[in-house]
């Protein structure tokens, strides 16, 4: 089949708390290159998939606003990108029900998302559950080709490829079958002690945490015990992996060999990263923090993007409806 010249992507991220570099190099550099590539971008904030675990209302009113700040801050133009809050185009509530009608309990059932929270024993909500099926639908519902997201995420895009499939087979050709994309360099960043870097494991360093915050987060980076001269092992070196993700490949190898002659300690090597973390975010902080003190400009962007995204979802709406016979 002919590839499509443009295509059209589409992601988003949770407003659940303060955005780490895992989300960076997982989600917003991908959205950066989107858009510089000259594609059709769909970019939200999953605010509805937020409820899942952020009961309190202030924080959620700050986290959404955070993540639209973060966008903007970060490149993405409204003029070029559709940017929008899921909340704001109910339609997309009635096309995940009419998906659920497709969706298998069994494979609800056995998604990680659902199964890691029992095994914590947490009681899961049934929105827990349905989580999947929301995210099929901000997906299908705007027909998109490509989603570009970290690797945690790859099991919620087949269980929305197996929704669209079996749509399309009960009620003839509806939906593209939407390819996510994720990058192997970027899969997964770990944090500070070493795991996924996460806010539900408290590893993370923040993008947009104030200087002193940042360097405490940076300062708390796991490091095995070792003497001063000593040799460093390059393998398992946690600073060294993050430092991999902001570095040329010259200054790469050169840090390895510092490592491997035991010419550098842990303290100078947090150092280095942290000035690389400056040197790679400051801009954007700087615009991430003049934005959140600017209520209009967020609202402005989120009500462009309210009406640009509803009208692509209605038009998907009426054709789902039509074909289901409602
Ligand atoms: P968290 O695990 O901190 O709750 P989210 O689940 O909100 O992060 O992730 C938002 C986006 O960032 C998703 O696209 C996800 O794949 C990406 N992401 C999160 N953590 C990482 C990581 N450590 N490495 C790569 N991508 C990540
Ligand atoms: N589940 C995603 C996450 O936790 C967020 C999300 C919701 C999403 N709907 C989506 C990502 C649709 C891509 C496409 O990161």
């Amino acid at each position: 089949m002919k590839e499509k010249s443009s295509m059209r992507v589409l992601s988003g991220i949770q407003p659940s708390g303060d955005l780490h570099i895992g989300n960076y190099f997982g989600a917003i550099e991908q959205f950066q290159k989107k858009q510089s590539g000259g594609d059709e971008l769909f970019i939200f904030v999953a605010d509805w998939h937020s409820l899942t675990t952020i009961k309190n209302p202030a924080d959620l009113k700050k986290n959404i606003r955070q993540i639209v700040a973060a966008y903007i801050a970060f490149g993405l133009d409204a003029q070029k990108t559709t940017l929008y809050r899921q909340s704001d185009i109910p339609e997309i509530q009635e096309i995940s029900w009419i998906l659920s009608c497709q969706a298998s309990m069994g494979r609800l059932q056995n998604a990680h998302s659902y199964k890691d929270k029992l095994d914590k024993g947490i009681n899961a909500t049934v929105g827990l559950f349905t989580y999947p099926i929301l995210m099929a639908a901000d997906i299908l519902c705007v027909q998109a080709d490509v989603v570009p997201v970290g690797k945690d995420q790859k099991q919620h895009l087949e269980i929305c490829q197996e929704i669209a499939q079996k749509f399309n087979s009960t009620y003839g050709q509806t939906f593209t079958i939407p390819k996510g994309e994720i990058p192997d360099s970027v899969a997964v960043i770990p944090g500070t002690d070493g795991q996924k870097m996460s806010k539900s494991y408290a590893n993370t360093i923040d993008i947009f945490a104030p200087d002193k915050k940042l360097k405490k987060q940076v300062n708390s980076i796991v490091t095995s015990p070792i003497s001063v001269g000593d040799p460093i092992d390059t393998a398992t070196c946690n600073i060294l992996k993050l430092f991999k993700m902001f570095a040329m490949p010259e200054e790469i190898a050169e840090m390895e060999t510092k490592y491997r002659e035991g010419a550098i300690g842990f303290g100078d090597a947090k150092k280095i990263l942290l000035d690389k973390i400056h040197a790679k975010f400051d801009l954007a902080r700087k615009d991430f923090n003049r934005l959140m003190e600017d209520e209009r400009e967020i609202d402005r962007v989120l009500a462009v993007g309210k009406e640009k995204a509803g009208a692509v979802v209605r038009k998907t709406l009426r054709t789902i409806r039509e074909k289901v016979g409602l």
